[in-house]
């Protein structure tokens, strides 16, 4: 995709379609004002005809306009007149993004930016185009016959007058990192799991730090997590053919000695569940449950593309769960790499069971902090839906942080308590800790187990199980949380 900034007048600048909002109040926006003028009042006549009444989210395309070098002209409802939230604004650009699926759309101009918009600066404005239009552009076809996709988007242009442009300029360069992360997820999500096994996430995380010289990737094997006492990890692996493999990339973009922030993904590449058998319905979708490892390496390849002055590793562990003859059992106890013994009550709990000993080995990078992703429990689904992911962790800074920063993305957190009252729940008879806490609070017990291997620093936990895929009709990943955790890093570069 390519993406510029244009400040010309909107009626010289040439492509197969040009956008501009209406409000519903029949006001025009400045650039649909400029177009009327330039197309002897056509949009003035379409409005007042009552083609579109300006509610957010409506489109009217308009073809053969004359007087204008563009093709079109998409009107884009924008709701009432008056400074829009982020989300309506977010949601008129997918509106006009959607409508735009069309074979003869091959380059837009977006005079959307100019909206007024609560609280957001015109570098915002611009990336959130760059981003809706990408994400609306993704179809993923590799294992089509017929390649061929809705959306034939070569070519987006954002109007800027001269005074916004080096804004603009920003946030295009953000967003364009951000939309390519995303896609990079999206992508490595939607793979099957008979295609996307911990060894292929591991050869694309190498792939990753060959394309960027600022990443170094390296992979621990089966037998040097051995070494490292990792049993929880391993004990999940030894129930599937594939090796488990744990990703480490490395982005040194600030000083030597700042210690870096911690990004650990949940990779496992299809979760059956494990002697725990999961029912079938739906089962397919736990191929969905390597996203958190996925947004990770899209975190990375994004700040390495816009050489944020960080330091940051991205730890990945990567491993199947299925019910292999080796596999664990109901009441195998096992011995995490901290020393800590898990009885194992449920062989599904497993992302823990990788999760605890990635925690641990990430005490060796004295980290800033840590931050994990994992499409954790299926209670989360139930507390939250699929708007807000959970956030728990055991800083309120760090807690408060991501909160903002998942607000200014448009990629949303709730935060539940991570009281001691719940670690009860996790009590075993026979060693230091059951993997399960019953059927209460199941999203919160989870995050209590990870808690008791994150006390030697500032941890937050995100449970993505609800945000990182679509379900029905519309099944597909969405690389959430990579904007928020973008938009993390970027505050964190700033301040
Ligand atoms: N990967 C699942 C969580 C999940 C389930 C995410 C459904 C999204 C949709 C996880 O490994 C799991 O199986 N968790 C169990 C935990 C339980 C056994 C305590 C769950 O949620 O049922
Ligand atoms: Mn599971
Ligand atoms: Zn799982």
């Amino acid at each position: 995709m390519d993406y510029s900034i244009e400040s010309a007048p909107l009626e010289k600048l040439q492509s197969d379609c040009i956008i501009v909002g209406v409000y519903q109040d029949q006001q025009l926006s400045a650039s649909a004002t400029s177009l009327n003028s330039s197309s002897q009042g056509l949009i003035a006549k379409i409005v007042s005809r009552g083609d579109i009444s300006g509610k957010n989210g409506e489109t009217v395309l308009i073809n053969a306009v004359s007087g204008i070098a563009s093709d079109r002209i998409l009107l884009v409802g924008l709701g009432e007149n008056k400074p829009l939230s982020g989300k309506d604004y977010k949601k008129a650009l997918q509106a006009a993004a959607n409508s735009l699926k069309k074979p003869y759309i091959k380059s837009v101009v977006s005079a959307l930016s100019e909206t007024p918009v609560e609280n957001r600066d015109w570098s915002w404005k611009a990336r959130q185009v760059v981003e809706a239009f990408h994400d609306v552009a993704y179809q993923f076809t590799t294992c089509k016959s017929d390649k061929t996709t809705d959306s034939m988007l070569e070519k987006i242009s954002i109007a800027a007058p001269e005074t916004q442009a080096a804004a603009a300029q920003t946030g295009l360069a953000q967003g364009r990192a951000i939309a390519e992360g995303v896609a990079l997820t999206k992508l490595l999500a939607d793979l099957p799991g008979n295609i996307c096994t911990p060894s292929y996430i591991a050869e694309q995380a190498l792939e990753l730090g060959k394309k960027h010289s600022s990443l170094a990737v390296s992979i621990l094997e089966e037998a040097e997590m051995e070494a490292l006492g990792m049993g929880a990890l391993l004990s999940v692996s030894r129930g599937s053919r594939q090796p488990a493999k744990l990703i480490t990339i490395n982005y040194q973009g600030g000083a030597k000695d700042s210690k870096p922030i911690v990004l650990i993904g949940k990779g496992l590449t299809f979760d059956a569940g494990g002697i725990s058998l999961k029912p079938a319905p739906g089962m397919d979708e736990m191929k969905y449950d390597m996203c958190g490892g996925a947004s990770v390496l899209g975190t990375l390849q994004a700040a390495a593309q816009l050489q944020l002055p960080l330091n940051i590793i991205g730890l990945v562990p990567s491993s199947e769960n299925l019910p292999d003859g080796d596999a664990n059992k109901p009441g195998d106890i096992l011995t995490s790499m901290s020393g800590l013994t898990i009885e194992v009550l449920n062989t599904d709990a497993e992302g823990r069971l990788l999760l605890c000993d990635t925690l641990t080995y990430a005490e060796r990078f004295d980290p800033e902090v840590v931050i994990d992703l994992a499409t954790l429990t299926g209670a989360c689904l139930v507390a939250l839906g699929r708007v807000p992911s959970g956030l728990l962790g055991n800083d309120d800074a760090l807690c408060n942080d991501l909160l903002a920063a998942g607000d200014v993305a448009n990629d949303t957190l709730w935060r539940l308590p991570l009281w001691e009252e719940y670690q009860e729940q996790l009590k075993s008879n026979f060693a230091d800790m059951g993997n399960v806490g019953g059927k209460d609070a199941g999203t919160i017990t989870a995050a209590c187990f990870l808690a008791r291997f994150a006390e030697k620093f500032r941890w937050a936990h995100l449970d993505i199980a609800g945000t990182a895929w679509r379900t029905g009709q519309n099944k597909g990943a969405t690389g959430r949380p990579v904007p928020l955790l973008v938009q993390y890093l970027l505050n964190r570069a700033q301040g």
